[in-house]
This record gives structure tokens, C-alpha cells and sequence, in this order.
């Protein structure tokens, strides 16, 4: 798959089949995001795999509200992405410059994830929206330190959509705003 088939390919998975996810690609995964750049070389993310049954269903039903995500609950694997602390420099530099580097960085590690995992024809959702204090009881994250995302991974069981985009000239312009 080149770049572009790669991009095309990737898409929001909501519907798995029920056949699991070998550890060994799970680990390309999480190596892909590994290798992700990060402000300062910070690296603030720590991965949380779960493919425990019971607790993906408590996970899901975490992120099940106002009718969204309810099939989180029944997918092959989740990965809780937690902020770890930026490093001294990545800190300093987000408040001199007044931007969340940390946050950024962990969206592209995200993405490396999932185009990684698109790669082996594996499906992935970024979940947003969800209990994060319940997430982190379940999963024994300490207090204090956030989970800005979860994932969900596994085989697809669905076609792919054609993707709905702004137009490129809505979204760029050349030489000025
Ligand atoms: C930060 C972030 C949070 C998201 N949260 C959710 C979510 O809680 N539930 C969900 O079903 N999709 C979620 N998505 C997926 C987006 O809805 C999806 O990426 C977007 O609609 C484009 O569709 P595509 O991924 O299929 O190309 C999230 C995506 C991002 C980047």
C-alpha cells in the first residue's frame, strides 16, 4: 500500500469482526506510535493495551453516552492513550509559546497507530468522548494524570466510505491567509 491508498484506506471502524488481534501486530502498532515526533523529543504518552473481554465491555459501556460509542464495547482491543509529563524543555517551550505541544504530540502518535494498523488491515477509532475518571479506575491510571484518548482496534467488518472533506481551497491558500 503506498501513502495514498494508505490515507484512503484508514477510516473510523465502529463494527469488528469477532476475531482477535495477534499481540505481534499490536506491538507494530504501538512501535509505530513510538516512533512518532514529539516537541522536544518529550514523548508524553503511555499506551495501555486491554483485551481482556470483561474489561473492554466496562470500557465501552465508559464511553457509551448520548447514543455514541456503544460499540466500543464489543471490539477485539482498546488502547487507553495516557499524557504522561512533558520533558523539561517541551514544558517551558508550551508556556513561552502559549500552545499545547503535549496534545498535539499525542495525536500524531495516534495517527501513527492507526495508519500502522491500516497497514495490516487492521480498523481503528479514536474515541474522544468518554468517562475518563471511570477509565482510569478501571485501568489503574493514577490519579491525576489524564487520558486524552482511547482506541479501538481490530478487523473491520465494513466497507470502505467515501470521505467527507472540506475542499482544499476552504483549508489552504498560498502566500497569505
Ligand atoms: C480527537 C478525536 C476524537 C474522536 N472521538 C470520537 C468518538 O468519541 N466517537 C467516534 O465514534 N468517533 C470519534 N472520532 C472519529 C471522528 O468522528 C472521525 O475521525 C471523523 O468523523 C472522520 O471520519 P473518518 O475517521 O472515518 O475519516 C474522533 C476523532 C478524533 C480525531
Amino acid at each position: 500500500m503506498n501513502f495514498q491508498e494508505l490515507i484512503t484506506e484508514r477510516q473510523s471502524t465502529r463494527k469488528y469482526l469477532g476475531k482477535s488481534v495477534d499481540k505481534v501486530l499490536v506491538e507494530k502498532c504501538l512501535e509505530a506510535a513510538r516512533l512518532a515526533p514529539s516537541a522536544c523529543n518529550s514523548q508524553p504518552w503511555h499506551f495501555v493495551v486491554v483485551d481482556d473481554k470483561d474489561k473492554i465491555k466496562e470500557i465501552g459501556e465508559a464511553a457509551a453516552s448520548l447514543g455514541m460509542n456503544k460499540f466500543a464495547a464489543d471490539v477485539p482491543v482498546i488502547v487507553a492513550v495516557v499524557l504522561e509529563k512533558m520533558n523539561f524543555t517541551a514544558k517551558v517551550g508550551s508556556i513561552l509559546k502559549n500552545k499545547d505541544y503535549c496534545m498535539l504530540d499525542l495525536g500524531i502518535a495516534v495517527e501513527h497507530f492507526c495508519l500502522q494498523a491500516t497497514e495490516e488491515g487492521l480498523g481503528t477509532c479514536i474515541i474522544g468522548w468518554f468517562d475518563e475518571k471511570r477509565v482510569a479506575k478501571l485501568l489503574g491510571v493514577p490519579k491525576g494524570k489524564r487520558i486524552p484518548l482511547l482506541l479501538t482496534l481490530g478487523y473491520p467488518d465494513c466497507e470502505l466510505r467515501k470521505k467527507i472533506r472540506k475542499p482544499l481551497e476552504e483549508i489552504s491558500s498560498w502566500n497569505r491567509y
